[in-house]
């Protein structure tokens, strides 16, 4: 199986917290074939949100998904395995945290997510979706 690479993020809720930030890391060093290739530490501006986050604006959760992403630093990982785009996905399971409790507790944001906005993880959601959130935050990189 060919290998593939995702764009995660550790939103600022778990960076600013050592307890979680190690906790998460282990939880993904634990996994089966997703691994960790390149990270880095991110302050986003408010330009910043809003572009990454284009495709959202209008929606009712826009301004504060970038008022909580600008909030403080944050991780951007590229995680790398077979199907790195799912398993990345299904490891930080849905988008809503009271959900994900309900129906995949394991997952990251069931253990750590607080509502809908801050529900503390990224991951990209197709190949080109990963390799344009790739591009965006890691630029320097000769993909
Ligand atoms: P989306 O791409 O739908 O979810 P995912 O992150 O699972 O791919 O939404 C992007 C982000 O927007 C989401 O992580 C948090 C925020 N958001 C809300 O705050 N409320 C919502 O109801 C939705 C759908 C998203
Ligand atoms: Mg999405």
């Amino acid at each position: 199986m060919a290998l593939c690479r995702t764009l995660g993020l550790l939103k600022p809720d778990i960076t600013a917290n050592p307890v979680f930030l190690r906790q998460v890391l282990a939880q993904i060093h634990d996994h089966p074939t997703l691994g960790i290739v390149h990270q880095k530490a991110v302050q986003w501006s408010a330009q910043d949100a809003q572009s990454f986050y284009a495709e959202h604006r209008g929606k009712f959760f826009y301004q504060r998904l970038c008022d909580y992403m600008t909030s403080g630093p944050f991780m951007a990982l590229i995680l790398e395995g077979p199907e790195a785009i799912r398993n990345w996905r299904n490891l930080i399971g849905p988008t809503h945290p009271i959900r994900a409790r309900l129906s995949q507790p394991h997952t990251l944001r069931a253990q750590f997510g607080l509502t809908d906005t801050r529900n503390s993880f990224h991951g990209s959601d197709s190949i080109d979706t990963a390799l344009r959130e790739i591009k965006f935050f890691f630029p320097e990189l000769q993909l």
